[in-house]
């Protein structure tokens, strides 16, 4: 990761960010499927090749060397993390398998504040990994799901937001930045409107925690969730960050080795305090790793630098694409750019447009983006969704503003009419 001092034309980044991404070299074209998967840097993977080749060992339970190791490196990148999102000690930053099993662990932990005449508040902009945990809860203890409208401009309406809380909603679980649009929510005011209602607040930081600084302590927020492979880190690792008193009142989803104290035949089981008591079992220790890696790496970008290099790249997009009279950009992702702008072809099914234009090289999403009732409010099939990280360029956009131009409709859907890409 060694970069010239020489500040690129469109952005601040630093040159040569490209360079720190092998993979770069061997695609055929832009890569704008950020929002599903970013790109590793060098330093990422040689941070995860230096664990297994210098401290690989199990960790919190081997009297060895290289045991004591693992563990100070394991609890090093939760410190590191910590220190990210700002939050108050290490053990507030419990490691899962990524967003998804973050909230699933949190719905779990939270099952006994739901039954019958109690709800769970959501938005309408949720990913599924968002949604269906709560939606499953409220279908198993009898209480009722609310949904929170989106306005117009792609956002949670925060008074027909605020107009659903009451007594009888003890949680609310909404998007920081929407993965379909790429708009983001005000989310301290909600969370403040649902704090004054009582009401405890899971935020889904997937799609904000790669293009924004996230102060978890700023937010107020009880609970956030995110993946460290949309942040530049590996598959398989996310965070779910949660105020220290609330995490040692969560129920663990799971239970087993490395979670107790001591268990006996004839005496109850005692437990270690969070976060061991939330991480059941050997836990990704290369991908903490490989986290705390990535989110140094940023840092060393420069996290303002990242922030503008993603919105100007987004306003350069919507402008691009506003120039076709056969596209329409959904929501109003310029107006607080997020790294992701949707959009949709006049007479052309999404799966048409991403499957052409993965013959030309280009990966974006098409789809529903794991949000198909968001999709099915906004009336739509589906949308084309391009997202961006630090080695896009405008000539990434440029790119695939203009391949759009060999797009016909029902070329690709024809071939494949059962595929579905969810
Ligand atoms: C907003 C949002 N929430 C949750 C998820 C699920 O993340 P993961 O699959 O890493 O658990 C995603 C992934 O696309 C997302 O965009």
């Amino acid at each position: 990761m060694t970069h010239t001092a020489q500040e690129s034309p469109a952005t601040a980044l630093p040159a040569g960010v490209r360079d720190d991404f092998p993979i770069l070299t061997t695609l055929p074209g832009p890569y704008l499927d950020n929002a599903a998967t970013a790109h590793k840097p060098r330093t990422v993977l040689d941070a995860i090749t230096r664990y297994y080749t210098t401290a690989n060992s199990n960790v919190g339970r081997g009297y060895h060397a290289l045991g004591r190791r693992s563990t100070d490196v394991y609890e090093q990148a939760r410190a590191d993390v910590q220190e990210a999102l700002g939050a108050a000690q290490p053990e507030e930053v419990v490691f899962t398998a990524g967003t998804t099993d973050a909230v699933n662990t949190v719905a779990d932990g939270l099952r006994h504040l739901l039954g019958p005449g109690k709800a769970v508040l959501v938005s309408g902009m949720e990913h599924n990994s968002n949604l269906l945990p709560w939606r499953r809860l409220a279908e198993e203890t009898g209480a009722q799901l609310r949904v929170a409208p989106v306005d117009a401009r792609g956002r949670v309406d925060t008074e027909a937001f605020t107009a659903l809380l009451g007594p009888e909603v003890p949680l609310v679980a909404l998007s920081h930045v929407s993965n379909v649009l790429g708009t983001v929510n005000p989310v301290e005011q909600l969370v403040a409107a649902a704090h004054r209602h009582g009401a405890l607040v899971v935020v889904d930081g997937a799609q904000a925690v790669p293009h924004r600084a996230v102060d978890v302590r700023a937010l107020d927020a009880d609970f956030y969730c995110f993946s460290a492979h949309k942040v530049y880190g590996p598959m398989g690792t996310g965070v779910l960050y949660g105020k220290r008193d609330l995490l040692d009142e969560l129920r663990p989803p799971r239970v087993g080795g490395g979670t107790v104290k001591g268990v006996h035949a004839t005496e109850p089981v005692r437990y270690v305090p969070v976060p061991a008591r939330l991480e059941a079992g050997t836990p990704n220790v290369a991908g903490a790793v490989g986290l705390a890696a990535a989110l140094r790496y940023l840092d060393g970008l420069g996290r303002d630098a990242v922030r503008a290099h993603d919105e100007q790249l987004v306003r350069y997009a919507v402008h691009r694409l506003s120039e076709r009279p056969d596209v329409r950009v959904i929501g109003a992702p310029e107006e607080d750019p997020s790294g992701i702008v949707s959009f949709v072809v006049d007479g052309v099914h999404p799966y048409d447009v991403g499957g052409q234009l993965d013959e030309q090289g280009i990966a974006v999403r098409c789809g529903v983006h794991c949000a198909s009732t968001f999709l099915d409010d906004l009336g739509l099939l589906g949308t084309v969704r391009a997202s961006f990280a630090v080695y896009n360029t405008r000539a990434d956009v440029d790119t695939l503003v203009g391949a759009l131009d060999a797009v016909r409709p029902d070329v690709w859907t024809n071939e494949h009419p059962t595929t579905r890409f969810l």
